[in-house]
């Protein structure tokens, strides 16, 4: 099989290497451990930008080291804070904002994101989108919080201009139910 169709962090991934420039300023809203970052650190270059918000120390530091043991490091700032603060930090237009939801692997899963701060956060990224940009999502519903992101997610995206945006979700009719999702959101005008 040349091509296979395949999960929502797949598709993120496709749709970042293609949309992310060279020179480009992004967003990783959710580091974790880094492994977003560092895709997107590769992709700018070293004269692009890399965001990045986690709420935990322990991730900002884990992403800090991989960062360094790829040599990439100076690409990125690392924001110990919430996502839903990111205009505090970050001045559009940018390229791309990626999401991945829910709790950090191997991590305290008590610590996951929610659609009270998620939603703030997701209409910074929708006002910090420059023409092109994209908006990324990967939602986990297997787990209740992620189930009610998933669904405020899907309503709000839903209600966005179409002149504006156009908007993406990603789902797998006939996957077991709590299988992750993708949203897709580009800014095609003003
Ligand atoms: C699924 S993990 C992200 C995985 C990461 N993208 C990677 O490549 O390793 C979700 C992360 O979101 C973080 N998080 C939860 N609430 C947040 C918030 N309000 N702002 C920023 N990050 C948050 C968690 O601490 C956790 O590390």
């Amino acid at each position: 099989m040349s091509y296979e169709l395949r999960s929502a962090r797949y598709l993120a991934r496709e749709v970042l290497e293609r949309a992310v420039r060279p020179e480009g300023t992004v967003v990783d809203a959710t580091m974790g451990n880094g492994h977003d970052t560092l895709m997107l650190c590769e992709a700018v270059g070293p004269a692009g930008r890399v965001y990045a918000f986690d709420i935990q120390q322990d991730a900002v530091k884990e992403t800090e080291k991989l960062l360094k043991s790829q040599g990439v490091y100076e690409r990125a700032t690392l924001i110990n804070a919430g996502h839903e603060h990111m205009k505090d930090y970050v001045k559009g237009p940018v390229n791309a904002v990626v999401f991945n939801l829910g709790w950090l692997p191997g991590g305290d899963h008590t610590i996951t994101t929610r659609w009270e701060t998620t939603s703030r956060a997701v209409q910074a990224a929708l006002d910090l989108l420059g023409t092109g940009g994209v908006l990324v999502i990967c939602a986990y519903p297997g787990h209740e919080e992620g189930d009610r992101e998933r669904q405020e997610l899907a309503g709000f995206l839903s209600a966005l201009d179409n002149r504006v945006y156009n908007v993406l979700r990603q789902q797998f009719l006939n996957a077991n139910a709590g299988a992750p999702e993708c949203f897709v959101v580009q800014k095609t005008g003003k």
